[in-house]
């Protein structure tokens, strides 16, 4: 609870952090502007606070008058063949690399561009507890509950069989017995004795036994809503919703083998040898802020053995061990490129709104009444798939029916999904 209590102070602490330096800055839209055409025209070459192809620019505005730069920027080869003694230091101290002329920039575009540039770096906003973890607690608080009512029931057990064994003693001084004999009956003879207490510990036994098995088998059954932490915090959200890129472009094998399996880090690097900062937003409810983003950037850098200041491999690597999220028992068969090219199911149906998870999870359940159901519901895909014309016309014509469900087809014959 007061995890949870920090975690919403600080977020809101950080948001007013935020807020000031927002309002320090003349104006959003102009610095908004700036950013879209930065990325668009220089973000290849330049970044705000890191050496790239050109020098890192983040309040080198402040360095130059405005004309300068505006020349500069528009057309920066003829500044320096014009002979500008400031223009041939910065070209010498980059070895002479060349940027790229912008004649088409107009002086407004180039003070927005440089309004985005002057901004001061923000703050690193740390979040202490994460909102992650008020979650997980309070799952362990019901658990607790759970565990406090069995002791408080083990407890009175006790003291019952305590009670028992005075009362036991009492008739027996009280009916002359030799007490002596009496009270070397082994206390667990007295337990056995007892009919009611056998039945109130087993009872007991039973009620735990009950909760861990239960326990037991929900976790190896059913994993709907299953979303493990990640090695590298990879969102699907940003690459397959914001950034548009295709599921095939890292699991181009689900169209053409039974896996669908996860890209290889090469692939990764494809695209984040030139990504190297995140700049989309942030997710600060989460604590996902652009300094997180990086981090795990950096992670990815860290496992190829990327080195971003020299722009080379440095040959060491260590593997990022994905955690398997998808998993049936190895017991029942599962086809991918039968499911998403010779049906033209989309990825979707079964594993739902990927583009649209931060993190990702087992969005249906894969138990075996899921696959069957929508074998009954799909039709089979006959469009452009004459191998199945001759045996789809010869069922249509056994149920009487125009369109062939996948279960008519064969798709709820047991052997079809159990070797
Ligand atoms: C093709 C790569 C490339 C692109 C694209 C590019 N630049 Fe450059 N920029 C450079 C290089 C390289 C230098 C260093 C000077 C040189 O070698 O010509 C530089 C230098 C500069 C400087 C002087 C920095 C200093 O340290 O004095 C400024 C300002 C600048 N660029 C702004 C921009 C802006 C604004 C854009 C986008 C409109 C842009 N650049 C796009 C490569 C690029
Ligand atoms: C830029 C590469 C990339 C793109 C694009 C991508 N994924 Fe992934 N996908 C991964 C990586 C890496 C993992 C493993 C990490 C994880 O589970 O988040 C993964 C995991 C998965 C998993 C879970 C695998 C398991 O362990 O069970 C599913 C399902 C999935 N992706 C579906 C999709 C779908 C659907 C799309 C398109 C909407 C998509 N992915 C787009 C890289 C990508
Ligand atoms: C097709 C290009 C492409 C590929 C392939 C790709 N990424 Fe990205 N990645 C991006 C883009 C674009 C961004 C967002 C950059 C931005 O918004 O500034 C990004 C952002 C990220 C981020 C920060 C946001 C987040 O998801 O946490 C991480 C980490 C990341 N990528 C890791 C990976 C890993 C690991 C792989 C390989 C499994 C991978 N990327 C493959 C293009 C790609
Ligand atoms: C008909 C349902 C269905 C469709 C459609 C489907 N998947 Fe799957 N996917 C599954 C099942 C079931 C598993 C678990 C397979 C296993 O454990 O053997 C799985 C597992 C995965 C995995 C984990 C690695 C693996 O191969 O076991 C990834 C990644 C994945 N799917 C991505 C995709 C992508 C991308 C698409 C779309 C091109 C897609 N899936 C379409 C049902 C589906
Ligand atoms: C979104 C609907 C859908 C889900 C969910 C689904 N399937 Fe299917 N499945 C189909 C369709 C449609 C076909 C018919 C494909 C074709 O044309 O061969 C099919 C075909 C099959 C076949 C081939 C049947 C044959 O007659 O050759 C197998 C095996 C199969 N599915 C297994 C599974 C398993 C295992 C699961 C669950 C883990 C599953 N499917 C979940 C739609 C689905
Ligand atoms: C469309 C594919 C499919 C067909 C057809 C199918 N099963 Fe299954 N079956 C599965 C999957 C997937 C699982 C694993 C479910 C899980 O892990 O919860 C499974 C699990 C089982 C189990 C283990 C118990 C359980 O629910 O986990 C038994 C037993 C079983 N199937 C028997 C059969 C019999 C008998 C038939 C024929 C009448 C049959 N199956 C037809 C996909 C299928």
């Amino acid at each position: 609870m007061l995890a949870l209590l920090l975690t919403i102070s600080n977020v809101i602490n950080a948001q007013d952090e935020i807020a000031k330096v927002v309002a320090s800055t003349e104006n959003e839209d102009v610095i908004k502007a700036g950013k879209a055409l930065f990325n668009a025209n220089c973000a290849a070459c330049h970044k705000l606070d890191k050496k790239a192809t050109g020098p890192a620019l983040r309040g080198k505005a402040d360095k130059y008058d405005r004309e300068w730069l505006y020349k500069w920027i528009n057309n920066s080869q003829g500044l320096i063949k014009s002979g500008d003694a400031k223009a041939i230091t910065i070209f010498e101290e980059n070895n002479m690399s060349i940027m790229t002329s912008f004649p088409q920039l107009s002086h407004t575009d180039i003070d927005n561009i440089l309004a985005y540039t002057s901004q001061p770096k923000p703050e690193p906003i740390i979040i202490e507890s994460s909102i992650a973890e008020g979650g997980s607690g309070e799952s362990g608080v019901s658990n607790n509950i759970i565990l406090a009512a069995l002791a408080l029931v083990f407890l009175l057990l006790v003291v019952m069989l305590v009670l028992v064994n005075k009362t036991l003693r009492g008739i027996a001084i009280a009916s002359g017995v030799e007490y002596e004999v009496k009270s070397r009956t082994p206390i667990w003879k007295v337990f056995v004795q007892n009919q009611f207490l056998v039945l109130v510990s087993t009872i007991f036994l039973l009620l735990i036994g009950g909760y861990f098995m239960f326990g037991f088998l929900m976790q190896i059954g059913v994993n709907q809503g299953y979303s493990p932490v990640q090695p590298i915090h990879f969102s699907h959200k940003i690459h397959a919703g914001d950034n548009q890129i295709d599921c095939n472009y890292c699991h181009s094998s689900a169209r053409k083998s039974k896996t669908s399996g996860i890209p290889s880090l090469n692939v990764c690097m494809n695209c984040h040898k030139n990504i190297s900062d995140y700049n989309g937003e942030e997710n600060l409810a989460e604590g996902y802020t652009l300094d997180f983003y990086n981090g795990e950037i950096a992670k990815l850098y860290d496992a190829v053995g990327w080195d971003v200041d020299q722009q080379v491999y440095t040959g060491e690597e260590k593997p990022v061990k994905w955690i398997r999220i998808h998993n049936l028992p190895d017991f029942a068969y599962f086809n991918h490129s039968q499911h998403v090219t010779v049906a033209g199911v989309d990825c979707q149906k079964c594993h739902g709104p990927v583009e649209e998870m931060e993190i990702l999870e087992q969005f249906v359940p894969l138990t075996m009444g899921w696959c069957i159901n929508c074998h009954r519901e799909t039709n089979v895909n006959m469009k452009d798939n004459e191998y199945y014309k001759k045996i789809h016309d010869e069922l249509s014509k056994k149920y009487g029916v125009e369109q062939i469900t996948a279960a008519q087809f064969g798709g709820i014959e047991c052997g079809k999904c159990h070797y």
